[in-house]
């Protein structure tokens, strides 16, 4: 449609149609009807035009449902305006790739592409207009079960997979029936929430916010982003939702953003419990003034927006320009003319599961896993007769993750499925041992679990975290392995020394007597869909490892907040040593690094980083540094291997932190091969945020080095002038 037709479209709808172009409710509330909407006085109020009125759905579950729905509507409504569907698409619809965090471990923007790829045609055919991906909320603190829904501690990482996610998601062209609009969350800051716990509290500086938290959301909306959701939480004392300045000063002025807001689930409605808004009414009012369009659930805006511009407290206009961006969005979407956009049966059967989907998933849990420790017993080589499968991972199904879709465990590739497809001859002789839920004290099958592991050529020993463990709502205190879990490693290891130790979870855990005692570490994080095939692969040799981690390994809860980029401080330890240094900024009882440093990981090959070069010794703000690694791979197996680049700036006019990712690149060399591989680093990359606020290069001297967090080597320097 002309866009000039939308104005007219507008100037022709009654004020209750404008609210309900604001307003989404579930599709099960939409389908059966039964929203429960109670009134200012505890009545219920009727619901039978809510089919109508209702401008966008979320959480519907197939192309059939999407065309239902949208048909329904459409009858309905007699100004034939489409409903808007939107679902979580977070890692891959019905072909799970592995989740967020894991995907960062790839530092590989190329496969965060291909899977967004994949998920957008899977999404598209299903009927999704928007998804609410990317999340690029960069998170430090484990406890938080969310931090398996970013990609890394390091904004930088979530700012290029952001992007990467939102152009393969969006595509040229929103009204190709194959795109779908992405809506990046959630903004801001709500991985710094207190102590780890969801929904709670952040107080952050406007540097730090600027500086660690804000670049992720702006990339996303750089790279073309059609709609922002605020976070849940308070930041520095006003609930996102209901924060001006991050929505119209930042968002809207700053960046010039154009497109939707859409609350997060409820939270118009927690403006009250928050204790910012006295009724759901004034929750309303302040999400409305704050810049937020679309009111997701709570009905703050079904029931009070109309009255609130009668009664003169809200403009028209404003509640008209909140309508003009859905409006456009539908637009952009091609829903005017084909209200159905992708959705299609057949396309949903054709592409779910197929073998290419298929093969991107199971790339993509190889080269995200990340192999911490090898005694050299892996690759597994060698006659293996009898394989003893251990933990209580070995036939578990849920290996996808908190926000695979329902359904997905009965599509995982288990374990035994994937050692039996490469290992045919092999005899797979299965031990649960023990639970991994916080109640399970069974100790029963630990000593039928060691006794199967003696008589075993080789042991995969299973553990981790249940899938439910992490995600919304997943706060955890402690960071251990839940159950009798670690007695039962003590049991296989001392039994078998050819024990793999292989991980599944979504957050972080406390390894540190694995780390000693276990022969081979891998982690799998939530592999998705090809879990089973992606690790029989990797511990066979058929695949090499090559994730590095995306977020430092505690040795202890007690060590966060633990950003690898740590701020300088007057006093220093002075490293490599890890023991305390009396009156230094360090811990009497424990080192202070991490147990697993970020940007840590090992392969079945060696690489030797052989030369740093900078092709100049000085800059100005306007030329660029050509910065050459030369990296060899020195084993016997082709591998891959992120290339990293960090940035160290020992004087400015605020601190600075000890070691910054500037720049990572994945490359793949065979054995004996060596390559030169070159970076072009520009003034924006050198630039921070100071005392003002401002974002600012500043001159002076400047060190490059490569390496990993904590472990850089082949520094060079350079002067900014
Ligand atoms: C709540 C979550 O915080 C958000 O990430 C999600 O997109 C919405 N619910 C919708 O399901």
């Amino acid at each position: 449609m002309e866009e000039r037709k939308l104005q007219d479209l507008l100037e022709s709808m009654t004020l209750e149609e404008k609210v309900g172009q604001l307003v989404q409710c579930n599709a099960g509330q939409f389908i059966a009807n039964t929203m429960e909407i109670t009134g200012p006085d505890g009545e219920m109020l009727p619901t039978e035009d809510l089919c109508r009125v209702m401008g966008s759905v979320l959480t519907f579950e197939n192309a059939q449902q999407a065309k239902a729905l949208q048909e329904m509507h459409l009858t309905a409504d007699p100004k034939k305006i489409p409903l808007l569907l939107m679902l979580d698409v977070i890692h891959g619809l019905r072909t799970t790739y592995p989740i967020p965090l894991a995907m960062g471990c790839s530092f590989d923007d190329d496969l965060m592409t291909a899977c967004a790829d994949m998920a957008r045609k899977e999404s598209a055919a299903c009927g999704v207009h928007v998804t609410f991906n990317p999340m690029v909320d960069t998170a430090r603190d484990a406890r938080w079960g969310r931090i398996m829904e970013t990609n890394s501690e390091e904004v930088l990482i979530n700012s290029r997979m952001g992007a990467a996610y939102v152009r393969a998601t969006q595509g040229e062209n929103l009204a190709e029936k194959d795109s779908v609009a992405c809506c990046v969350k959630h903004y801001a800051a709500y991985g710094a929430g207190e102590a780890g716990r969801d929904y709670n509290t952040v107080d952050v500086s406007e540097r730090t916010l600027r500086e660690t938290y804000l670049p992720a959301y702006r990339a996303c909306v750089e790279a073309g982003a059609r709609l922002v959701m605020p976070s849940f939480n308070a930041l520095n004392g006003i609930p996102s939702v209901a924060n001006r300045w991050l929505m119209n000063d930042v968002l809207r002025g700053e960046w010039g953003f154009d497109g939707v807001v859409i609350s997060d689930y409820n939270a118009v409605g927690e403006l009250v419990p928050h204790g910012v808004a006295k009724d759901l009414k004034d929750a309303a009012r302040l999400a409305m003034e704050a810049g937020c369009d679309i009111d997701m659930v709570k009905n703050a805006y079904y029931l009070y927006l109309a009255d609130l511009v009668k009664e003169g407290i809200i403009q028209e206009e404003t509640v008209d320009a909140a309508v003009m961006r859905v409006l456009k969005l539908k637009n952009e979407l091609g829903l005017f003319e084909n209200p159905l956009h992708g959705a299609d049966e057949e396309a949903e059967k054709r592409l779910y599961l197929c073998e290419e989907h298929r093969a991107i998933a199971r790339r993509a849990a190889e080269e995200t896993a990340v192999l911490l420790k090898n005694d050299g017993i892996l690759p597994f080589s060698g006659e293996v007769k009898r394989i003893a499968l251990i933990g209580p991972f070995a036939e578990e199904t849920r290996l996808n993750g908190f926000w695979s879709r329902p359904g997905a465990e009965k599509d995982t590739v288990t374990i035994p499925e994937g050692i039996r497809a490469l290992m045919p001859d092999a005899e797979v002789i299965i031990e649960k041992g023990c639970g991994a839920e916080f109640a399970d004290t069974d100790r029963s099958g630990i000593a039928p679990a060691a006794e199967a592991a003696r008589k075993a050529d080789v042991v995969i020993l299973t553990l981790g975290e249940p899938e439910n463990y992490s995600g919304e709502g997943r706060s955890r205190a402690e960071l251990t392995l839940p159950g009798p879990q670690i007695e039962l490693a003590r049991r296989v290891i001392e039994a078998n020394p050819r024990t793999a130790v292989v991980l599944f979870n979504g957050r972080p855990l406390v390894l540190e007597e694995l780390a000693e005692t276990a022969p081979a570490l891998l982690e799998m994080w939530y592999p998705g869909t090809e879990a089973g095939n992606a690790l029989a692969r990797l511990l066979w040799g058929k695949a090499n490892p090559c994730g590095k981690l995306s977020v430092g390994l505690p040795r202890s809860v007690g060590q966060y907040p633990m950003p690898y980029n740590r701020m300088n401080t007057g006093r220093p330890k002075p490293p490599p040593d890890n023991r305390p240094v009396p009156f230094s900024s360090c811990y009497l009882d424990m080192p202070n690094l991490p147990l697993y440093s970020f940007g840590y990981g090992l392969s079945y090959t060696t690489f030797a980083y052989e030369k740093l070069t900078l092709d100049r010794r000085s800059m100005t703000g306007e030329e660029t540094l050509k910065v050459t690694v030369t990296v060899k791979n020195t084993g016997k197996l082709p591998g891959k291997e992120a290339v990293q680049l960090y940035l160290r700036d020992p004087v400015a006019s605020v601190v600075r932190p000890v070691q910054q990712l500037i720049d990572y690149r994945k490359i793949e060399l065979q054995p004996g091969e060596s390559r030169d591989v070159e970076f072009t680093i520009s003034e924006k990359q050198l630039r921070f945020i100071d005392f003002n606020c401002r974002e600012v290069s500043e001159a002076g001297e400047l060190q490059i080095s490569t390496g990993y967090a904590d472990h850089l080597i082949l520094t060079e320097s350079f002067v900014l002038k």
